[in-house]
């Protein structure tokens, strides 16, 4: 057993030296009938995944990269819900384990000082009424010394825990923390539904009350961060007023 005092997360880990991607891992797994709260944990990845089809950096030893399966009982529409958990329950653990200030950035990003530190890419098997179940994958920069990673290979401002706090993150006890969280968050989740979930999500949330710069493609604009929808959705208020529905995006502060 993990020895985690957990209700359903990590009800089976499985450790891997290296592997394409946990997420397709724990997909596959999935599919074959892997119970609830399987974890799939990885030392290294050599095809990450990140979102829109990006490749997420993953040496070996240095970070996080972990993927959780949940058969949650929803429809396919509230399954982006799930990705609050995550986001909030890496959050958590940066506080627990770091005396770091984590920011969120919508969708799925957890940002320190501005810069990138953690990436959520959830994934889901759907009928249509109902989720089969959903994979969270979770990669968190732990102790990557960003000076070893070519600037050229990094999309955004990126950065790990031990640049921002200056001392080694120990790789078990964050990975545990992050596991009891999600667990946690995952029983209030059944219990209560989305809502404290993701009053939490907005509270830590960096960008309430905001101004933003949309872009969607060809398409950009610029309002006032209201909050988010159940499902996920950014709420943006444009100068006249009226209040756009943001699903996807990217989304800049101005
Ligand atoms: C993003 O910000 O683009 C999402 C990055 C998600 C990375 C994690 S690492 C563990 C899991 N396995 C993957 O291949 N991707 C996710």
């Amino acid at each position: 057993s993990s020895g985690l005092a957990t209700r359903r997360v990590g009800s089976r880990i499985v450790c891997l030296k290296e592997t394409e991607s946990t997420n397709q891992v724990a997909f596959k797994m999935a599919e074959e009938g892997a119970v609830e709260g399987t974890v799939v944990i990885a030392d290294a990845q050599s095809a990450g995944k990140g979102r829109l089809g990006r490749v997420w950096l993953s040496p070996a030893g240095v970070n996080l990269y972990c993927s959780v399966v949940l058969r949650p009982a929803i429809a396919p529409m509230a399954a982006c819900q799930l990705t609050f958990l995550s986001v909030v329950a890496v959050a958590r653990a940066i506080e627990s384990c770091t005396s770091l200030k984590p920011q969120i950035k919508w969708p799925n990003d957890i940002l320190i000082n501005g810069k990138k530190v953690a990436g959520l890419l959830n994934e889901m098997n759907a009928e249509t009424e109902k989720v089969n179940f959903v994979v969270l994958g979770i990669g968190v920069n732990l102790n990557l010394r960003m000076s070893s990673i070519a600037e050229s290979l990094l999309r955004h401002p990126a950065t790990s825990l031990i640049e921002e706090g200056g001392e080694e993150v120990d790789r078990v006890a964050f990975t545990r923390r992050l596991l009891t969280e999600l667990d946690e968050l995952y029983d209030v989740f059944l219990q209560e539904g989305e809502g404290p979930v993701r009053a939490e999500w907005l509270e830590r949330s960096a960008i309430r009350g905001r101004s933003v710069k949309v872009s969607q493609g060809e398409r950009e604009f610029t309002g006032e961060v209201q909050g988010v929808d159940s499902f996920g959705a950014l709420l943006v208020k444009l100068i006249d007023g009226t209040v756009e529905t943001v699903l996807s995006g990217d989304v800049a502060l101005v």
